[in-house]
């Protein structure tokens, strides 16, 4: 595995603002352009190569088996009857590390557990391994196990919400308390107190997760479908008790992660056993149904939301309570309140997160922990809020828009919130909006709906390589992924743009741990993380190229191939050497995420009809403004955002997973029973990008998108079905059923 602070490394560390970038100077033209996808002929034709698909020689397949009692002591497994079946290789159910789905990365120590132990129903609890795949299905599902059920089983929410405790402190706070909030409550001259749920929920990425294992000489090789392949190698030797060298990750493509891959899922640990055990490759593919049981679900929230303010909506006393659930002993939890912490003002306040211990499965992160939910509760309380003032939501959000953050009092690295929603409602009409339950064209109710958006922006280590060959084309190469965002094609734009290719003269290689490490995609950090490292690396490859040419970097000009400088215009290919030029570059965090408050903003508006006879619920159209500083690839931006905003539309009207009270079995654990919007739910999307730079996040001047625009969609859409409707829902998803008694007669 390949390490940081190699040789030859351009090497930054963000203590200092960046305000000159490399990608306002270079005369390329292609950064922030609506490229293509680098990637895109390879899958659409199907030789882009996924975990489950690489060919190798005398494979045997496995199929995991699922625990069937959700908190129990395994008494025992005979395995022996289907070893007995014709092409059943073996069952391995011995191995005493087994693998809960981390969150954290490898950075915490909580996902071994024994396998032993039942924690939830559907939990992973042995591998067959067959000639076939049809063989090893067939003997999973005969495998027999009994069990001794625990007494101390939580299966219920409601039953044992009581239990919460506070959180402990992680990314954020377990508790916050600032000023005095109950009494600044208690006299608030206008407030409302209301609370809201949001069900779990899937990450119901496309690609089930997949391992290939292959062993040689003590050296494991795992094709997997992984966001960190950096981190993803550690957590995966760490489980297996090898050296960190032996374990290479492979994830050149990956049908989707939402978060459900930031941390190694049981399947790839099973592999790498069952391929140890047998001396041959492995390979492991959940089923759909064991992606839902056995991954990692986003946490159920309740959020009880305080506001105080003044008459003109001046926000005194803000209050955000939340419970949420996970298994014993988990440090992680849903940290709803993480942008309560900052987006509006108001001196005294509460975010509180209180987590109740129940047998579910595992909850962990999913695209967006803590806003994608935690708005619905902060949102919607803003546009209650509003309506108890009589104000309109869109200046009460502006009112309390703050000059600094209200709690670490600090300034803002680049906020645009109060442009978002002046640029969104100008675009989208929303001086249209009517009071609520006025405008109806024949059997709906029209309304609209507003929401902020944001998200914390995160920069985490991480190092590229860029390689300029001797025929003037580039490759570069990190263990960063490209989960469906578009990595690919934006750190090709990175390098194209500050060495002067043309964007197909530049190879990228992604998703291997050989290659210099990254952070990988989460977080919305990917792309300015591993995107500033290429930034680096070919920053230093540039200063080379001017030195070759006997000119100062600042007086070089690169531009389709060519060096321009002193007059003279010389090929690349003349100037590289018959060995090439290569550099690596490394980014790290600094002071600068300590002395400013960095995140992105944007702004939600959606336009629903509720049909009054049946209260069905459809969007009729959506509009997202959004600044994240600099826009790397105009395409893919817009795709992150697009599909940021139909997952709101499946928070607020469709999504929700259902928990047997009596086992904690997941009653709709596949894309059949589990409904995210699909093409005829999510009407045209429109999205709007605000003209942004930071200088204070990093070099390329750009902060995260991948889950901004998920962050505020939901309760847009939940505020448009209250201004049809006049109807509150606060339950999330809001399905007919819950509206429909609340209607006007016909
Ligand atoms: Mo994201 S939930 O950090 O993949």
């Amino acid at each position: 595995m390949f390490g940081f602070g190699k040789d030859d490394t351009n090497a930054l560390t963000m203590n200092q603002p960046h305000p000159d970038s490399l990608l306002d100077t270079g005369v390329q033209g292609v950064i922030s352009k609506p490229l293509d996808r680098v990637d895109g002929p390879k899958k659409v034709t199907g030789t882009a190569t996924y975990a489950a698909e690489y060919a190798i020689e005398n494979i045997a397949h496995g199929v995991l088996v699922s625990a069937t009692q959700g908190h129990a002591k395994i008494k025992s497994i005979d395995a022996d009857a289907v070893k007995a079946i014709p092409g059943v290789i073996d069952v391995i159910t011995d191995y005493d590390t087994f693998i809960r789905n981390s969150q954290q990365g490898g950075e915490t120590s909580a996902p071994t557990q024994g396998v032993r132990t039942i924690d939830y129903f559907g939990e992973i609890i042995a591998i067959v391994v067959a000639e076939s795949f049809e063989v090893a299905r067939d003997a999973a599902k005969r495998l027999k196990v009994d069990y001794e059920p625990l007494d101390d089983a939580a299966f219920d929410y409601e039953a044992n919400k009581d239990k919460a405790e506070p959180a402990p402190d992680g990314l954020i706070k377990g508790h916050y308390d600032q000023g005095d909030f109950d009494k600044a409550f208690e006299n608030a001259p206008v407030k409302i107190d209301v609370t809201y749920t949001t069900p779990s929920q899937n990450s119901a990425a496309m690609e089930p997760h997949a391992s290939i294992a292959v062993w040689d000489d003590g050296a494991l090789t795992l094709y997997g479908a992984y966001q960190m392949p950096t981190s993803d190698a550690q957590q995966l030797a760490k489980a297996l008790g090898v050296a960190q060298s032996k374990v290479r990750i492979i994830s050149r493509y990956i049908g989707g992660g939402f978060g459900s891959k930031l941390g190694i899922a049981p399947e790839s640990v099973a592999a790498a056993i069952a391929a140890k055990q047998l001396g041959r490759p492995v390979k492991a593919v959940m089923l759909r149904q064991q992606v839902f049981d056995a991954t990692v679900r986003r946490s159920n929230t309740e959020q009880r939301m305080r506001l105080g303010a003044e008459a003109g909506g001046r926000i005194v006393a803000l209050g955000h309570e939340s419970i949420t659930s996970n298994l014993p002993d988990e440090d992680f939890f849903e940290p709803v309140g993480i942008g309560t912490h900052f987006l509006y003002g108001g001196e005294n306040r509460r975010i509180n997160h209180d987590v109740v211990r129940l047998n579910w499965t595992l909850s962990g992160s999913m695209r967006a922990p803590g806003e994608a939910v935690g708005m619905v509760g902060m949102e919607c309380a803003m546009d209650e809020l509003a309506e108890a003032i009589g104000m309109d939501p869109i200046a009460l959000r502006k009112v309390n828009d703050p000059q600094q953050d209200p709690e670490l009092k600090v300034p803002y690295s680049s906020r645009n919130l109060t442009r978002s929603l002046e640029e969104g409602a100008k675009h989208f009409g929303w001086d249209q909006r009517q009071a609520p339950g006025q405008r109806r064209e024949g059997d709906w109710l029209i309304g609209m709906g507003v929401a902020a958006a944001c998200r914390s922006n995160q920069l985490q280590q991480s190092a590229a390589k860029v390689e300029l060959h001797p025929d003037g084309s580039a490759t570069v190469s990190s263990a960063m992924t490209d989960i469906g965002t578009g990595s690919y094609t934006i750190m090709a734009q990175i390098a194209a743009e500050i060495l002067g290719l043309p964007i197909e003269k530049v190879t990228m290689s992604l998703g291997d741990t050989n290659d210099p490490p990254a952070a990988g995609s989460g977080g919305s950090w990917g792309a300015a993380s591993a995107g500033s490292a290429v930034y680096l690396a070919a920053e230093r490859v540039r200063e080379k190229l001017a030195k070759a040419m006997g000119v100062k970097a600042e007086d070089l000009t690169l531009k389709d191939g060519m060096a321009i400088g002193d007059n003279r215009s010389v090929p690349l290919a003349e100037l590289v050497g018959k060995d090439g030029l290569s550099a690596i570059g490394e980014i790290k965090p600094g002071q600068q995420e300590k002395q400013f408050n960095q995140a992105s903003y944007g702004a939600h508006f959606a336009e629903v009809g509720v049909n009054v006879v049946t209260g069905e619920v459809r969007v009729r159209r959506m509009l997202g403004v959004f600044a994240a500083g600099r826009v790397l690839n105009a395409k893919t931006a817009r795709s992150q955002c697009l599909g940021g905003m139909t997952f709101g539309i499946g928070t607020a009207l469709t999504e929700e997973l259902i928990h047997d009270p009596r086992t904690g079995k997941l009653v709709n654990h596949d894309l059949a029973e589990y409904h995210v919007p699909v093409n005829a739910d999510v009407p045209q999307l429109e999205v709007h990008f605000l003209d942004e730079r930071d200088i204070h996040a990093n070099p390329i001047h750009a902060k995260g998108i991948g889950e901004l625009g998920i962050s505020g969609a939901a309760p847009a859409v939940v505020n448009a079905i209250y201004n049809a409707t006049g109807v509150r829902v606060r339950e999330m998803p809001v399905t007919l059923d819950k509206l429909l008694d609340h209607l006007p007669a016909l």
